[in-house]
């Protein structure tokens, strides 16, 4: 009898749940190989396409209190994706889960200088940050688990809100007057919580990007953010606004994925990215190479559908 987990690399690669849905597919032939023909062509027109700089930098916060719903996995794999296409894009990572800088591929043992530094005033971006293997054009500030007391420690100093804000715009400057050059994009991975860390790279941003899982639950919990948000937008950056949300974990087979992404795009019909994420087992699997799923597995519709969902924000850069 065929052994069946060898099937299992072909069903990943030809029909990962949902993805099709945002490609119109061929007509005629098997499901199977109209969903093959689909991923080339998508492939074949991401490689061609051109992703435009912005204007000038933008610094988007993902950020989510509900926990799981794929923050640092939209983080890693859209800085990624943008990297790739020739933009310059630093990641920092400020979740003491220090998952993005795994994903990323840098170091982050407790001894390495990372965002806790930074917050701490003892030393700057330019400092701890480090390159990524996975791009040339991206860099990353990594967390280490010392980022766990910052919320408790950041309570008592100056500007607890503006650290970051204060750290980012530093190393923004320097980084124009020694390379006369911008960096196009700057991504805060944020903890699941509502603490001073998420409300740092709230103030540090003038986009708030939210990854929604489509699942039982995910609106749950949207409107205390978005009164966070707003909160944030009265008193300490009226610049911030919610530019960009990614459905994630999209499995077109249930009926409660269609649900949610037909609530949240009513609700939201701007900023909802027309590209939904796909639940794919290469994508979770990526980080345990230390990669992230753009170059783990570039023809996976994973891959795939974050390229677009990053094309789509490079497209908003030049609105
Ligand atoms: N599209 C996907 N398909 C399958 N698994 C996914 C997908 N996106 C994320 N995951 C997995 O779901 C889990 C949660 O994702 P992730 O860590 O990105 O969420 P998070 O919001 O950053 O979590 P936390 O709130 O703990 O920081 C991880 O194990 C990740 O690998
Ligand atoms: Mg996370």
């Amino acid at each position: 009898m065929a052994d069946p987990r060898k099937k299992k690399p072909l069903r990943e690669n030809v029909g990962d749940s949902g993805f099709y849905e945002n490609i119109a597919t061929t007509s005629g032939g098997s499901p199977i190989a109209n969903e093959l023909a689909t991923t080339r062509s998508a492939r074949s027109r991401l490689d061609k396409a051109v992703f435009d700089k912005p204007s000038q930098t933008r610094v988007m916060t993902v950020t989510n209190q509900k926990g799981g719903v794929g923050k640092t996995t939209t983080t890693v794999n859209v800085a990624a994706a943008l990297a790739k296409h020739g933009l310059r894009v630093l990641v920092i990572d400020s979740d003491p889960q220090g998952n993005a800088s795994t994903a990323l591929g840098v170091e982050h043992t407790p001894d390495v200088p990372s965002i806790y530094d930074v917050l701490l005033d003892e030393m700057t971006i330019a400092e701890v940050v480090q390159p990524s293997r996975e791009a040339d054009a991206l860099s990353v500030v990594p967390a280490t688990i010392d980022l766990s007391g910052a919320e408790i420690e950041l309570v008592g100093l100056d500007q607890r809100e503006s650290r970051l804000k204060i750290a980012v715009d530093e190393y923004l400057e320097s980084i124009r007057e020694a390379e006369g050059e911008q960096i196009d994009y700057i991504f805060i991975d944020c903890p699941p919580s509502l603490g001073l860390l998420t409300i740092n790279a709230m103030v540090a941003a003038s986009e708030a990007f939210i990854p929604i899982q489509c699942e039982y639950y995910a609106l749950e919990g949207l409107s205390q953010l978005l009164n966070n948000i707003q909160l944030v937008q009265n008193s300490l950056n009226k610049e911030l606004e919610v530019s960009t949300i990614l459905l994630t974990m999209f499995d077109r087979r249930t009926n409660l994925s269609n649900e949610v992404a037909q609530d949240v795009r009513e609700h939201f019909p701007d900023a909802t990215l027309n590209t939904k994420i796909p639940r794919s087992v290469r994508i979770s699997e990526a980080p345990s190479f230390q990669q992230t799923v753009i170059t783990y597995d570039p023809q996976s519709p994973g891959a795939i559908a974050y390229e677009q969902a990053a094309l789509e924000i490079a497209k908003q850069g030049v609105k």
